[in-house]
């Protein structure tokens, strides 16, 4: 079905002599996934995830005066749709994202996001975005930020299993945040590793093509696991767990669906975003409920510590939080302006009289232009 233009009037639209103007009250800037692709390609794609990552990060500090609540999600054989809200006070955020790993075989994307930013004094909504490509990003700069935490100092080595979508993200804002030079991929799908490959090439990263998850960990002392499969899979077994590494479970993010085995989880430090949610959606859905895990707020704001000593596993166990959303859409809104992108979308009914919406209603009708109000212009 293709809709007209909400602004522009078709020479077979029978309100065309009407020429909506919608007044400043009704337009809501709106991020598109061309905007987004601007943006990215205006601010340059490592610096963007290093300030995604300062964002995320400022935000992880002031953790305690957020409304926080597990994301909201809708469960089905194919995969889940959730929503993700949070509040800062004084800014409203929530995101829609999907994930269906089946799609990839239709042509589709496992996981499509938008997200919205409200002014909580008015209620009104002051962002509207994609967040498709934003949810890779702030992923990635999320990874980023905890492994600055809790890697170990001066590692230069990833093992990238799952080169799907997320994985040249992740690859660059480990380069970007903590200076990663080499990525070493595998997918059982080689397709996948050869456009990673073809994609990270002339971005300064050295690429290693692996044809086995051993082959990958090797030499490795960050272990990313980003593998999408809505099952109890084992991307990694306890023996390819040598002592001294970070772990970077990102795949693992909803019920029934993990990627490592149990015993790695027993020898790990474990760090968590929102326990609330990643005792349901997390690796440690496989463990007791009661079993021990850190919350990053705490380490980075240094009331618990992060990596302690030269032996210690650190686990994050990933699942993607709604502050990290609310942060990523934080960023975009401050961004946008100096790159002069964004539309301005006719998304909030603004009556004259705030009391008669029907009264503006009828009157953008073919019999109600005499009486049009100003914010119809004739
Ligand atoms: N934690 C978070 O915040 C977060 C955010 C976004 C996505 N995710 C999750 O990350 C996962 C990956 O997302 P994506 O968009 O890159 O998906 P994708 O479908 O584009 O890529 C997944 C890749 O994993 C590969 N794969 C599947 N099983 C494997 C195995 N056993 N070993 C090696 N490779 C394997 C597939 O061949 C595919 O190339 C999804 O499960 C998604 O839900 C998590």
């Amino acid at each position: 079905m293709t809709l007209p233009h909400p602004l522009v009037a078709t020479r077979d639209d029978p309100y065309q002599d009407l020429a909506f103007v919608p007044s400043d009250k009704a337009l809501v800037p709106f991020v598109s996934v061309d905007d987004m692709m601007r943006l990215v390609h205006f601010v340059g794609i490592e610096e963007m995830l290093r300030g995604l990552a300062t964002y995320i990060e400022d935000d992880f500090r002031r953790w305690e005066l957020f409304d926080k609540t597990p994301r909201i999600a809708s469960h089905s054989k194919e995969g889940v749709i959730e929503l993700m809200p949070t509040s800062d006070g004084e800014v409203y955020g929530f995101k829609y994202v999907n994930g269906h790993p089946k799609n990839t075989t239709e042509g589709l994307q496992t996981v499509t996001a938008f997200g919205l930013l409200a002014d909580v004094a008015t209620g009104y909504p002051v962002l509207l975005s994609e967040m498709t490509l934003l949810t890779a990003l702030r992923t990635a700069a999320t990874s980023a930020m905890v492994a600055k935490h809790l890697a170990p100092k001066g590692a230069t080595t990833m093992a990238m299993i799952g080169n799907g979508a997320q994985s040249e993200f992740q690859t660059l804002a480990m380069k970007a945040t903590i200076g990663l030079t080499t990525v070493r991929l595998y997918d059982t799908d080689p397709a996948a590793t050869a456009k990673c490959a073809a994609n990270l090439a002339g971005t300064g990263i050295e690429v290693i093509v692996c044809a086995s998850p051993e082959e990958a960990i090797e030499g490795a002392q960050i272990l990313t696991t980003c593998t999408a499969d809505k099952r109890q899979a084992t991307v990694l077994n306890d023996n390819l767990v040598g002592a001294g590494v970070h772990i970077n479970a990102i795949g693992g993010d909803c019920p029934g669906k993990t990627e490592l085995a149990e015993a790695i989880l027993h020898r790990s430090d474990i760090f968590v975003e929102y326990p609330p949610q990643t005792r349901v959606e997390g690796e440690i859905q496989q463990v007791a409920e009661d079993h021990p895990v850190t919350e990053l707020w705490e380490v980075i704001t240094g009331r618990a510590p992060g990596r302690t000593g030269r032996d210690q596993i650190t686990l994050f166990d990933s699942v993607g939080f709604a502050i990290e959303d609310f942060s990523a859409l934080r960023y975009v809104r401050d961004a946008l302006s100096d790159a002069g992108l964004g539309h301005m979308l006719d998304m909030l009914a603004d009556p004259n009289d705030p009391r008669d919406l029907y009264g503006m209603l009828m009157r953008a009708g073919p019999d109600g232009v005499a009486q049009a109000s100003s914010s119809v212009s004739q």
